[in-house]
């Protein structure tokens, strides 16, 4: 393990001064582009007032005949367009395939400065995370590169999964990570054909009951992977997503599992489909009832310690820090929105 002193110190001379937090932003979509579709790409100046992220997607779902194309379209989509607030992402190639070094290399080079993530698929432990590290912070260094970039893992394999706490804590540029339930479920052999979401066959079943039906209740498949993967982020400072919801004819089932994520402490998820930039504006923007509750909490107890009740509820130091989570994560919709209208 390296030593806590040199955690923080830049992997190339020249490279920029690793951040020792994770930039606080409003990231409640990720809002994935494919860079080559004209049509999509003459959206994205209008997009990118509407999302929180704008993410060129150059790995899965790009045909291979279209990868370079893909990058180069990604680069002239940086360059053309004022992203304001908005965050820039790239999804890259996985590591092990023949685009990953020159989507790095040909992106940094020209669009490195603007870009702020880079997602990084199919991550399998440390070793994935230590090799883009390096590789980003050398050509920080090549190309004068002021801010460091950032490095989002997808959590898609088995192995990255049994790896996640490491991973979480692989490196100073970890900007946080997303659930992935379509590779993880081919990784893992489960018995399913969705890109996340329930199954009808998962479910528990109730006790007979005389001649009555027995009741079922389908479970989420994805509990465990997301606590998981909660954990582990919060643990380090980074930030947990869920990622994509593949049924776009389903927006209730995606609210929900959206729901299920932002509850257990995820920040945001994956918009595949313009219809789920609504749906997770609404899920990751705080309930209006909640904020105020929360912003009584806060105004009720100025120093955080100490206990209050509150139409009949007891707040302490831990409902304090629940209140604030909420209330600093409405100041940031109001920021972003103007207004705050709350989720539900
Ligand atoms: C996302 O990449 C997934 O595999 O679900
Ligand atoms: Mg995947």
């Amino acid at each position: 393990m390296k030593l806590p002193r040199r955690f923080f110190q830049p992997l190339a001379i020249g490279a920029p001064e690793p951040l020792r937090e994770v930039p606080v932003r409003l990231e409640r979509m990720i809002h994935f582009v494919p860079p080559h579709v004209e049509k999509m790409r003459g959206k994205v100046p209008e997009l990118a007032r509407q999302v929180d992220v704008v993410l060129g997607n150059l790995e899965d779902a790009i045909p291979a005949d279209k990868k370079i194309e893909a990058r180069q379209s990604f680069i002239r989509m940086a360059e053309e367009t004022e992203f304001g607030s908005t965050g820039l992402w790239i999804r890259m190639n996985a590591l092990n395939s023949p685009w990953a070094l020159d989507d790095l290399l040909e992106i940094v080079a020209a669009v490195g400065a603007k870009l702020d993530v880079v997602m990084v698929p199919k991550v399998e432990g440390v070793w994935d995370i230590h090799y883009v590290d390096q590789l980003l912070a050398q050509l920080e260094a090549r190309h004068g590169i002021a801010r460091p970039i950032l490095v989002h893992a997808i959590l898609e394999t088995a192995e990255g999964v049994k790896n996640v706490d490491e991973i979480a804590a692989a490196s100073p540029r970890m900007h946080g990570m997303s659930l992935g339930p379509a590779d993880l479920a081919a990784s893992r052999g489960m018995k399913t054909t969705r890109v996340g979401g329930g199954h009808p066959d998962y479910k528990v079943l109730g006790d007979p009951a005389g001649s009555a039906a027995r009741t079922a209740a389908q479970q989420d498949l994805w509990h465990y992977t997301v606590a998981r993967m909660v954990d582990a982020c919060l643990a380090n400072g980074i930030k947990p997503f869920y990622g994509p919801f593949g049924d776009f004819s389903d927006p209730e089932a995606c609210e929900a599992q959206f729901r299920n994520a932002f509850l257990m402490g995820c920040v945001g998820a994956w918009s595949l489909h313009p219809t789920q930039i609504e749906i997770a504006k609404r899920v990751f923007s705080p309930d209006a009832g909640e904020v105020a509750f929360a912003r009584k909490i806060l105004a009720a107890m100025p120093d955080g310690t100490g206990a209050v009740m509150i139409e009949g509820k007891m707040q302490d130091d831990a409902t304090w820090k629940q209140a604030k989570v909420i209330a600093d994560l409405a100041d940031l919709v109001e920021a972003k929105d103007g207004s705050f209208a709350g989720n539900g």
